[in-house]
C-alpha cells in the first residue's frame, strides 16, 4: 500500500461505516422521510450548537448552497483571495450563486482580520454599490491554518454590526476544534452558518453538512433541490456520516501529531524549508527549485511508495490521515530524504 500524502479526501470508509451503510434505515429524503439522514442532520446541528443542518453531496455543494441562500444575485462576498470558494470551485460562485467576490489578500498571509473585513463591507444606499451579502471565512483555512477564535469572533462582530451574516467554510472545522481542544459548538457560536465535510479526515465516503438557524436551513433545503442535490434514499450515505461524527472526530488528533512529526523529520533534510508549522493535518514545505525538478521528485517518491500532488506556487503539501501511522510517516520522511539526495 502506498503512503498517500496527497489529501485527506482519499480516505476510505471504515468497516463500521460499511456495516452502517448495509443496515441503514431508509426513506425518501426529498420528502423528509429518510430517518438516517434526519438523524445525521440532528447529530450535526447538536454538535455545532445550531438549530438545524442539511445533508448535501459535497463541500463545494455546501459552499455554493450557502452562498445562494445568504446572498441575492449581484451581492458581494467579502472573502480571502486564498479561500477554496475563490480558488478551487471552478468559478461556481459566479455561475451558480451569481455573486461578486470581493477577494482580499490578508496582510498576515493567513486569514482576514476584522479591520480588513470592516473596510470592505459596503455601507449606505448608494445605488452604484453592490450590497454585501455575506462575510466568508474558513476554519481551518485552505492553507491548513487555524484562525484564532478571538479573531473569528471579532470578524463576526464587525459583520453583524452591519447586519451582514457570516459563513464559515468548515471543511476541516472539526480538525480545528480538536487541535484547539474546544467544543465545536463554542467555536461555531459567533457565526451564522457553517459547512462541514464528512469525507475528508473523518473518512465517510460522501457528503457535507450545512448548519445554521432553522430559517436558513429551510431556505437552503429549497436551494439544494434547485441545485439537483435532493437525494432520495440518501440514508445509505448518511449512515457512514453518523459513524464519522460519533467515532472519527477525536482520532483527528493522531493525524495532527503525525503532521507535526513529519514536519519535524523532513525539516531536518538539508534544503527543505517547512513554510508553516502544521496546525492540523497538513505540512507545507518547499525546496530550492533551481536544484530540484518537482516532476522527477514526485515520480521518484511515487516509485518509493509515497504519493503527493504537484506543488502550488512552489509549495508542496503533505496531508496525514487515516490510516497513515507514525511508522508510515517515518518511512515517508526517509523516502523524501533519499530522493532529494539522489536528485542533487
Ligand atoms: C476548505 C475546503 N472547502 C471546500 C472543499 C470542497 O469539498 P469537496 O471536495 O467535498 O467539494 C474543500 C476540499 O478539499 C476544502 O479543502
Amino acid at each position: 500500500m502506498p503512503i498517500d500524502l496527497r489529501s485527506d479526501t482519499v480516505t476510505l470508509p471504515t468497516p463500521a461505516m460499511r456495516q452502517a451503510m448495509a443496515t441503514a434505515e431508509l426513506g425518501d429524503d426529498v420528502i423528509g422521510e429518510d430517518p438516517t439522514v434526519r438523524a445525521l442532520e440532528a447529530d450535526a446541528a447538536r454538535l455545532l450548537g445550531k438549530e438545524a443542518a442539511l445533508f448535501v453531496p459535497s463541500g463545494t455543494f455546501a459552499n455554493q448552497c450557502a452562498l445562494l441562500t445568504h446572498c441575492a444575485s449581484g451581492d458581494e462576498v467579502v472573502v480571502s483571495e486564498q479561500a477554496h470558494v475563490v480558488v478551487h470551485e471552478a468559478g461556481a460562485a459566479a455561475l451558480l450563486a451569481r455573486v461578486q467576490v470581493r477577494a482580499l489578500a490578508p496582510a498576515n498571509g493567513r486569514w482576514p482580520t476584522a479591520v480588513e473585513v470592516a473596510r470592505r463591507i459596503r455601507v449606505g444606499d448608494d445605488i452604484h454599490l453592490p450590497r454585501t451579502g455575506c462575510v466568508w471565512l474558513e476554519q481551518a483555512t485552505s492553507c491548513g491554518e487555524i484562525m484564532p477564535p478571538v479573531d473569528l469572533a471579532a470578524v463576526a462582530r464587525v459583520a453583524h454590526r452591519h447586519k451582514v451574516p457570516v459563513h464559515v467554510d468548515g471543511a476541516r472545522f472539526l480538525n480545528a476544534a480538536v487541535a484547539l481542544d474546544v467544543d465545536p459548538a463554542r467555536l461555531a457560536a459567533p457565526v451564522d452558518s457553517l459547512s462541514l465535510s464528512l469525507s475528508k479526515g473523518l473518512c465517510a465516503p460522501v457528503g457535507s453538512l450545512l448548519v445554521g438557524r432553522s430559517a436558513f436551513v429551510d431556505a437552503a433545503r429549497r436551494n439544494r433541490k434547485r441545485m439537483g442535490g435532493g437525494m432520495r434514499q440518501a440514508g445509505v450515505i448518511a449512515a457512514p456520516g453518523r459513524v464519522a461524527l460519533a467515532d472519527m472526530v477525536s482520532r483527528l488528533a493522531e493525524d495532527h501529531a503525525n503532521a507535526r512529526l513529519l514536519a519535524g523529520l523532513i525539516g531536518q533534510i538539508p534544503g527543505v524549508v517547512i513554510t508553516r508549522e502544521p496546525a492540523i493535518n497538513m505540512v507545507f514545505w518547499r525546496i530550492d527549485r533551481e536544484r530540484i525538478d518537482w516532476n522527477r521528485l514526485r515520480a521518484r517518491l511515487a516509485s518509493e511508495g509515497v504519493l503527493t500532488y504537484p506543488p502550488e506556487d512552489g509549495e508542496m503539501r503533505f496531508v496525514t490521515h487515516h490510516p497513515i501511522t507514525e511508522a508510515d510517516v517515518r518511512a515517508a520522511a526517509l523516502a523524501v530524504s533519499r530522493v532529494i539526495r539522489t536528485l542533487r
